[in-house]
């Protein structure tokens, strides 16, 4: 074929893909795509799921100090669909031509990134109230918007994703609930809970619009239907509400609902200190790294187990 034939079947590819975005239909794994669609959404899908992993780590901490068998039951069966979350994003990542195991050696060599959040401490059982309310909060704001996104295996993996962030937000809320109407060190504790949460969690929706690099991208393909800061914005008008009939004052001097906007204005993030985090110099970056690598090296008979009996069942 010669050259101006290659760039008018080119065209035409390009033509249609921008088609079937622009009719707000979805792009499937054997549709022609850009590269940088599909670098794009594999970098962003990549990290989604090990978020998801990783992000079992600050909550598995508290599993065997739960108070009750009920409060431990909820929390195993949170922790477990965090496992399911990253299998599904893993799953249609790979539709995008990386193998999974690539992905992890990516996350575990320190290469890939994952959410900010996830390198705070939990400290207490409130932690637990306030990561299940506001980090799984956060997230399905986040992820009822992906829900709606243009790569076909993403959308579809964030409905049932977000059915399950559901329950998990409503168990954080309801510790917190809880622990308001107890004793008065019950209620310190989840206020100290969501005065150590509140910024980071705000700043998992990502820098700022002006200092997202792969906004613009994202946005145009309708990856990203609304922006860090609408999302940011989003999540805070939700949640403010929710605080105040538990009693949680949310520790921001400048909150205050805006009756023109109907927007609650918020005070300054700090993005050096998300900038930090992401960077490898939060609290527990360290500590997660080492714990995913282990809990890796300790997985790996149950992996060569799995195998070993695909080839027997194969060869039956
Ligand atoms: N944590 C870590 N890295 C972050 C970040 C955060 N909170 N916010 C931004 N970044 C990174 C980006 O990945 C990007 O780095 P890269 O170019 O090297 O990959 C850089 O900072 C610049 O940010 P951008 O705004 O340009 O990046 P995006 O346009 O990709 O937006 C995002 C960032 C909003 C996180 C978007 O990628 C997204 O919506 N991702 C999918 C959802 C997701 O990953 N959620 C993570 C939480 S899931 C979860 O919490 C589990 C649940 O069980 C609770």
């Amino acid at each position: 074929m010669n050259q101006p034939q290659i760039q008018e079947d080119e065209q035409k590819h390009v033509d249609a893909f921008n088609a079937r975005i622009a009719a707000g239909k979805t792009i499937e794994p054997k549709d022609w795509m850009p590269e940088k669609y599909r670098k794009q959404l594999l970098r962003m899908m990549s990290q989604h799921a090990h978020s998801e992993v990783v992000g079992m780590l600050p909550e598995g901490n508290w599993l065997t100090r739960a108070p009750s068998l009920m409060r431990k039951a909820v929390l195993l069966a949170k922790v477990q669909d965090e496992a399911g979350h990253g299998l599904y994003i893993y799953s249609g990542a790979e539709t995008l031509g990386t193998d999974r195991a690539e992905m992890i050696d990516q996350l575990l060599s320190g290469k890939a990134k994952y959410a900010s959040i996830f390198n705070y401490p939990t400290l207490n059982w409130a932690d637990m109230g306030a990561v299940g309310w506001l980090v799984d909060g956060a997230a399905i704001v986040n992820q009822t918007a992906l829900a709606k996104c243009s790569y076909g295996p993403y959308a579809r993996a964030m409905i049932r994703i977000c059915k399950e962030e559901n329950f998990h937000s409503k168990q954080g809320y309801q510790i917190m609930a809880h622990m308001m109407s107890g004793t008065k060190e019950q209620q310190e504790m989840a206020q100290d809970a969501i005065n150590r949460f509140w910024w980071p969690v705000l700043m998992m929706f990502g820098p700022s619009d002006a200092d997202s690099p792969n906004s613009d991208d994202l946005m145009k393909w309708k990856v990203k239907l609304y922006s860090n800061d609408d999302l940011r914005q989003r999540f805070i008008d939700r949640t403010v509400p929710q605080a105040e009939a538990i009693g949680i004052k949310i520790p921001d001097d400048k909150l205050k609902w805006n009756p023109t906007t109907r927007h609650y204005e918020f005070g300054e993030i700090n993005f050096d200190e998300l900038k930090s985090v992401i960077t490898g110099n939060g609290p527990c970056n360290k500590l997660r790294m080492k714990q995913r690598n282990d809990a890796h090296k300790n997985g790996a008979w149950v992996r060569e187990a799995a195998i070993a009996y695909a080839e027997k069942r194969a060869k039956e």
